[in-house]
């Protein structure tokens, strides 16, 4: 053996004493104890296992919510006072605001009880407890079952718990497969239905640089708002009355205002919702080299559309900002994935992943027998799924993006539930004019215009022409391969053109009216599409897909049995996970070195009154001058956003971010856009999470806009 070779062994031997980072994973509350509670505590946790999760004594978890259905939050006082983001509560400040009072630009802050505004339709859930069931759900399960018997047999078995466990009142329970349903977890919430807003910061705070700073480090976003739960005079769950009072919690969050230092341990506990992290090379291959690369590429040139049009005129910008926002926001994440996973070489690691679990296999002649096809067997599913798939995706992201076929197919839908094929029947039209009223409030036809031209063209392009569907075929033929000209045709004859064309043919059901319905151009587009879709390809992806999970279950359980070593989290299902990490910052490239906190003078460096996203609210730079900032400052200045090596995911807005002693610094919102991989590879050196900054949170409310009503009921120490 040479000296090289020698070396390298010893090297590697070292290494493998050295514990592997703590930061990845998301580990489930109630496994904590066996799982990672020692190296929690080794960095710096000084709350027992109890302390975070229990079901015999109150512990933290009480004190966190699934909020409104996909975000988290955190409650702060022994009224119910309960904080989250400024983005997960941007639809109830939106809901409230009006010309008068214009919440989203001015913020708002109620001073008394009476002034917090209820939100119908908006509830926070409480986890009182999980369970594994998996034993339970598997029981009827045997080898020689098909997927279909088998999902069956699951949901019976799931049902009868539901059904045994579920307590009478305010409760939801559901049952949820882990590790790709090799393990199943019930959970028991309850859900209180009174939550009403208590304070929000303006947008250029609480949204401060806008969608150009999302997904970004460094940030300085004031990305919170202020809700609290309601409840009977019995303290259990009601809908809205004004008789309700305000919620006394089994627990309450203290706030820390103590300084954070890089290097300081944190966790963040909250609802992530979706992650991928144990797929095959050939899975991760197809989402970055196709699957993404689609779909940006179709988001690109939309949000140019859609951006040209917004800049040039104010009154389209307020129409197409949150449909803006939400399309460019998993626009951004897809691209930092793609530039993610390949700079950390992800395909190369997975496939020595591979390799080696190739090797290992060969021990074990059951696992041989069991596992030793599985990888070619995935593979093979890939090769057949990606082609259909693509033109799956593609579908929603091109075609029905087009408002008026997206909004043909709303009253399509209506249609189909009221058995009728043309005209809606009198009692279902008021329900439509008023989603249509809703619609065009919000709908410019020249931007809509371009849309079509410019996504049926893509579609048609990218898309092999056995899916493209038969009104398209007959336009394209029609109109002699012009795109612009089948357009000018649809938007000058359709019915749906305009609000009051639709209204004029519904209220007066004519024969002509009921011709032109049933021949509108944007009615045949979405039929048509569908039946190509109903025809050509769900059935057979829906095959696939299943044939994909059942070899997923597989894959994952040979990696459990085979990695017996290795201490595997499940993938996030959006229940409740604690990730924990540091306060540290990273290289994002070549010579550059973040630190990881931002402060108020950052803010003040990015004003810029003539960009949107970069307004700074004249009551925060009074503040500024004023430099009165008290038991919020950081040298002399406040501490805005820091960054942690927690693992987190889309979910976790709004998530709690404890120190070690389980008091609460700051709230989640993002993570940055180098380490968005984190859903299918997670990197140590570049995946952060993005926390606002508690002080900066207590520091806008209590000392920018005065609600010290709002502080004085927290716990600050
Ligand atoms: N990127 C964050 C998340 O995934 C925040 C999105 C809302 N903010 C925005 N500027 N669009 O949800
Ligand atoms: N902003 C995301 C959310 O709403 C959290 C950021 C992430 O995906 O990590 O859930």
């Amino acid at each position: 053996m040479n000296i090289a070779k020698q070396t390298s062994i010893f090297i590697f031997s070292l290494l493998a004493l050295i514990p592997v980072r703590a930061d990845e994973g998301m580990w489930i509350p109630l496994l904590l104890e066996q799982t990672r509670y020692q190296q929690m505590k080794n960095m710096g946790m000084a709350l027992s296992s109890e302390d975070i999760y229990s079901i015999n004594q109150s512990s933290l978890k009480d004190a966190i919510v699934l909020f409104g259905g996909g975000c988290t939050g955190v409650v702060v006082s022994p009224q119910g006072l309960l904080l989250t983001n400024h983005h997960c509560g941007y639809g109830q400040i939106q809901a409230h605001s009006s010309l008068e009072h214009d919440y989203l630009t001015d913020g708002f802050w109620a001073s008394s009880f009476d002034e917090e505004l209820p939100n119908p339709g908006l509830s926070v859930a409480f986890l009182e407890r999980m369970e594994d069931v998996t034993t339970q759900v598997l029981q009827n399960i045997t080898p020689s079952m098909n997927e279909q018997e088998r999902g069956d047999s699951i949901r019976r078995v799931i049902s009868r718990i539901c059904k045994a466990n579920k307590p009478e009142g305010s409760y939801h329970i559901e049952v949820k497969p882990l590790y790709k349903g090799n393990q199943y977890f019930m959970y028991l919430y309850e859900v209180y239905h009174d939550v009403r807003l208590v304070g929000a910061p303006p947008s250029a705070i609480g949204k401060f640089g806008g969608d150009t700073d999302n997904w970004v480090w460094p940030r300085h976003t004031g990305d919170f708002s202020i809700f609290r739960i309601y409840a009977g005079k019995d303290n259990k769950p009601a809908e809205y009355s004004s008789d309700n009072v305000p919620y006394q919690p089994r627990r309450h969050v203290p706030v820390s205002v103590s300084s954070v230092r890089r290097g300081d341990f944190t966790i963040v506990y909250g609802y992530p919702a979706a992650t991928d992290e144990y797929i095959s090379s050939y899975e991760m291959d197809y989402l970055i080299h196709q699957n993404y690369p689609l779909r940006v590429a179709m988001r690109t040139k939309r949000l140019e559309i859609m951006d040209g049009y917004m800049q040039a005129d104010p009154a389209v910008r307020i129409q197409y900002a949150a449909k803006y926002a939400s399309v460019s926001n998993a626009w951004k994440k897809w691209q930092g994935v793609i530039h993610g996973v390949k700079r950390a070489d992800g395909l190369a690691q997975k496939h020595t992943y591979e390799d080696r679990f190739t090797q290992q296999i060969q021990s074990n002649s059951k696992w041989v027998q069991d596992y030793g096809q599985l990888l070619s067997q995935i593979r093979r599913n890939i090769e057949m799924f990606a082609p259909l798939n693509q033109a799956w995706i593609c579908y929603p992201e091109a075609i029905t993006t087009i408002e008026l076929v997206n909004f043909a197919g709303f009253y399509d839908a209506l249609l189909i539930n009221s058995n009728e094929n043309v005209m809606l029947p009198d009692s279902l039209v008021a329900v439509f004019l008023y989603g249509a009223e809703k619609f065009y409030k919000d709908y410019s036809p020249q931007v809509d215009r371009n849309l079509f031209i410019a996504m049926m063209k893509a579609y048609y392009d990218e898309i092999p022409s056995g899916y493209h569907f038969d009104e398209m075929t007959m336009q394209l033929k029609k109109h002699k391969g012009s795109f612009e000209q089948w357009a000018d045709e649809a938007y000058k004859k359709s019915v749906f053109r305009s609000y009051e064309t639709i209204k004029a043919a519904l209220t007066h059901p004519t024969k002509k009216n009921t011709k032109l319905l049933a021949n509108d151009p944007f009615l045949l587009i979405y039929r048509s599409g569908h039946k190509m879709l109903d025809t050509k390809i769900r059935m057979p992806h829906a095959r696939l897909l299943q044939q994909r999970d059942s070899l997923s279950r597989i894959y994952m359980a040979a990696q459990l049995q085979v990695n017996s070593g290795r201490m595997f989290y499940p993938d996030a299902n959006h229940t409740l996970r604690v990730a924990f990490g540091r306060m540290e910052g990273y290289s994002p490239s070549d010579a550059v070195e973040y630190l990881p906190y931002t402060t108020l003078e950052g803010i003040m460096e990015k004003d810029n009154p003539e960009i949107y996203d970069y307004k700074v609210p004249q009551a925060l730079k009074v503040a500024y001058e004023n430099k009165d900032f008290g038991r919020y400052a950081s040298g002399n200045t406040v501490p805005v956003c820091f960054i942690a090596s927690n693992h987190t995911s889309g979910g976790n807005s709004g998530s709690p971010v404890f120190n070690g002693k389980g008091e609460l610094i700051g709230l989640n919102f993002d993570r940055n856009w180098e380490g968005t991989m984190s859903d299918l590879l997670y990197d140590p050196d570049q995946c952060r999470n993005i926390v606002v900054d508690i002080r900066y949170v207590l520091f806008v409310t209590g000392k920018v806009y005065g609600a010290t009503r709002i502080v004085d009921e927290m716990t600050v120490q």
